[in-house]
């Protein structure tokens, strides 16, 4: 059985996808690890309710302590490696940019979900910066993808991409909702052709 390990920072509802998708047998692997960076993290309750061992490490704790940011991000690899010895890391919003050391252990293991179509709003709150374009009418949809990561924040290879549709009277909250919806589909799919290709390419 594949090892997967999901990193999370927030709600954890593209998480909920993978495990559901996991419990129809639709994943290609098993969840054994899920982190996060944030202690108030809803996707924590989520993998505790699935029987999920979690790791919860803040960057906080490792500034707090004179640390820096390459120390947890070799702390966690190490602590990955270590418990699960991952197949495939995924990244469901997580909001931390990892750093290139962290990037080339795992390298070609680690695929990231981004709300934004290749080449467009890359970073931080691509949702909210393209319902603004949508607003000021120069942006009639946008979209999702999940990639490959490379060091270049949101730049690695897509896997799978769709583009979603800005539609007149559309509230940011509506926009966020098709979104999601789309996610919570593309993302175990991902998973899947992902683990599915590394079998092949043995
Ligand atoms: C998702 O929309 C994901 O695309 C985004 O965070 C959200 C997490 O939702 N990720 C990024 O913006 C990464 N750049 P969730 O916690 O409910 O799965």
């Amino acid at each position: 059985m594949k090892n997967i390990v999901v990193l999370i920072s927030g709600s954890g509802s593209n998480l909920q996808a993978l495990i559901n998708a996991e419990a129809q047998g639709q994943l290609g692997g098993r969840i054994a690890l899920v982190v996060s960076n944030r202690k108030a993290a809803y996707g924590l309750v989520r993998a505790a309710e699935a029987n999920i061992p979690t790791l919860v490490r803040t960057l906080k704790e490792y500034k707090d302590s004179g640390k820096t940011r390459e120390d947890y991000d070799r702390d966690l690899a190490a602590h990955i490696e270590a418990t699960q010895a991952p197949d495939l890391i995924v990244l469901a919003g997580w909001m931390h940019i990892l750093s290139p050391a962290f990037i080339d252990q795992f390298k070609g293991k680690i695929i990231n979900l981004h709300p934004a179509l290749p080449g467009e709003l890359d970073g931080a709150h691509a949702i909210d910066r393209a319902y603004e374009e949508f607003k000021a009418g120069t942006r009639t949809r946008t979209g999702i993808m999940v990639h490959h990561v490379i060091p270049e924040v949101d730049k690695g290879e897509p896997i799978l991409t769709k583009e979603i549709p800005c539609v007149a009277g559309d509230t940011l909250e509506m926009l966020e909702e098709r979104i999601h919806a789309a996610e919570h589909q593309i993302l175990p799919n991902a998973v899947r052709l992902v683990l599915q290709q590394g079998d092949e390419a043995l």
